[in-house]
């Protein structure tokens, strides 16, 4: 009698039962397709795993990164947009902790002058990329070594420190070989800088000036796991004000919707964002910048 009456609980549960089979095939297919996914991506950017528990771990972070990817992009309410790149298996603490190698410490030297205080001649548009003013794309790789790549590819460094403290060290040593087309290049190839100024805090429109004249070492926070994925569009936030990775402004512009942005170049490879550079949106009402992008800049005077 008990046997009868649990078929007929059984059958009775039948279309809940296949209605909750198929949802659990269904999370086994996508787990499939996740982890097929993993791995053309393991294979594209050549990763290789220790044990298969490492593999299991980095799966599961690539899985939540996937998530937070297609999420933000489904959302579609801002106006830039997030891929799966080389920090795909990273968690934004691990990307944090890996790529950022700034140490800023708060400098109260007095400011030397700042050459384009009156600048005038402002061009809505400017890309130091056509002017071949700028190094191509490198990937820093797992050292913080970020404020050599600012302005300078440089050869040595992996040690994290002020983008002004690798200006410094070039000038202790009385130069550095650097990339063939950067524009403080001498005859023998070795960069000589004479020494830095320092764009006047807090203010897009000084850094405007200076941007309008050479590309500018800046200073952003670049820490979010939206900078992290950044793939393309004006990239608007969120972020916060802890400087904590030097970049090159190479530009500023316009964008069709009529954003404002900063062109910014990093070092994270051609595989990061627009072809290794971001746009930032440029002239918001904090007097930082986005990302704290007026904090920090500064730039070599030959
Ligand atoms: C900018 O103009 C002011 C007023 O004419 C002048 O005192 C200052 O020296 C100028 N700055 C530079 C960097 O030429």
């Amino acid at each position: 009698m008990a046997s009868f009456g649990q078929n007929q609980c059984i059958l009775a549960l039948m279309p809940f039962l296949s209605a909750f089979i198929s949802l659990v095939m269904c999370r086994e297919l996508q787990e499939t397709s996740l982890s097929n996914k993993h791995e053309q991506w393991m294979a594209k950017y050549g990763k290789v795993y220790k044990d298969a528990s490492e593999k299991e771990k980095r799966f599961q972070i690539f899985k939540n990164n996937v998530a937070l990817i297609e999420s933000f992009n489904a959302a579609g309410n801002k106006p830039y947009k997030l891929a799966i790149n080389q920090f795909a298996d990273q968690t934004n603490d691990e990307f944090k902790a890996s790529r950022n190698g700034y140490f800023r410490e708060l400098r109260t030297t007095t400011e030397t002058s700042f050459k384009y205080e009156n600048e005038t001649a402002v061009p809505a548009t400017i890309d130091w990329r056509k002017k071949e003013a700028v190094t191509p794309i490198k990937d820093q790789g797992q050292c913080g070594s970020c404020w050599a790549f600012s302005t300078i590819d440089a050869t040595e460094g992996c040690m994290g420190g002020l983008m002004e403290d690798g200006f410094q060290f070039i000038i202790k040593n009385g130069g550095i070989t650097t990339e063939a087309n950067y524009p403080y290049k001498a005859a023998d190839g070795t960069s000589k800088i004479k020494g830095y100024e320092k764009v006047p805090a807090n203010s897009e429109a000084a850094l405007l000036k200076a941007v309008a004249n050479q590309p500018i070492s800046v200073s952003i926070d670049a820490s979010g796991s939206a900078f992290q994925f950044y793939s393309s569009g004006v990239f608007t936030g969120e972020c916060g004000t802890q400087l904590d990775h030097g970049v090159t402004a190479v530009g500023y512009g316009t964008a069709d919707d009529g954003t404002k942005y900063w062109l910014v170049k990093k070092s994270w490879g051609t595989e990061w964002g627009e072809q290794g550079y971001i746009r930032m949106q440029r002239g918001i009402d904090a007097k930082e910048g986005l990302c704290g992008i007026a904090m920090d800049a500064s730039y070599p005077t030959a």
